[in-house]
């Protein structure tokens, strides 16, 4: 079972589940105070508390906004995953982070992070965390767009995003009801290419900074 390596992965590649994920480097990474490594049983309770919390939960999808049981996200993490990792932070589970809902035909896939422990918010972890699976998506899994989206009053996800370079494709007008409102949705993609500027604008940005 070979890994996608530099190429668009054909829809006969496709496998069921963490199979899959584990044929297409699986292997932790490590950097920036994280790693990313794959979800196990001892993930399921804390993941389950984090999701029963308001403050996580509101601006994820509808089916977020009911109770999940322990068996369910059991399910979610262990069983219906595509490519999907725990994020470790100061050595503890703090969230998940994926990619899923693979169209390998067109060489796409959507992305999410949940990132469980507010403690961790607002200090640079989800923008790190969301440019290592990017560089995963199109150097390793040879994908050639990303999708994503969020609710418009998540500012900490429209930031995260705009820093990782994502690209708004749209806007769907009063598309969640939230807090007692509808709030529209952006949806947003980065095309190889985006990216591909993007690290370089990144990696160059450090050198300019140093010139008198
Ligand atoms: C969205 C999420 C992944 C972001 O992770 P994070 O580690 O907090 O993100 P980062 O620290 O890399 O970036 C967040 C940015 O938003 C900014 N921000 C957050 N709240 C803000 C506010 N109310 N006003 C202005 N800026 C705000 C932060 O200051 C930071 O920007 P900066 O580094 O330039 O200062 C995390 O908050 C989370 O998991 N939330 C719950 C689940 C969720 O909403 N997932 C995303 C669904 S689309």
């Amino acid at each position: 079972m070979g890994r996608f390596v530099g190429r668009i992965p054909q829809g006969g590649d496709i496998m069921e589940g963490n199979r899959l994920a584990e044929a297409t480097g699986f292997a932790p990474v490590s950097g920036g105070g994280f790693t990313l490594r794959p979800p196990h049983l001892g993930d399921v309770v804390p993941y389950t508390t984090f999701l029963a919390d308001p403050d996580v939960r509101v601006w994820l999808d509808d089916v977020a906004q009911r109770p999940m049981s322990t068996g369910r996200v059991e399910s979610l993490l262990l069983r219906e995953g595509w490519c999907l990792w725990s994020i470790e932070a100061g050595g503890a589970f703090v969230g998940v982070t994926s990619l899923y809902e693979p169209d390998l035909a067109r060489g796409m896939a959507r992305y999410s992070i949940v990132i469980g422990d507010k403690t961790r918010w607002n200090r640079g972890l989800g923008t790190a965390v969301t440019g290592s699976v990017l560089a995963h998506a199109f150097t390793e899994l040879g994908l050639r767009k990303i999708v994503s989206d969020y609710l418009v009053p998540n500012i900490a996800s429209a930031r995260m995003h705009e820093r990782c370079g994502f690209v708004v494709e749209g806007r769907f007008r009063e598309d969640a009801w939230r807090q007692g409102r509808w709030v529209d949705r952006i949806w947003l993609s980065m095309l190889r290419s985006d990216w591909e500027r993007h690290s370089m604008r990144a990696a160059s940005a450090p050198a300019a900074r140093d010139r008198p």
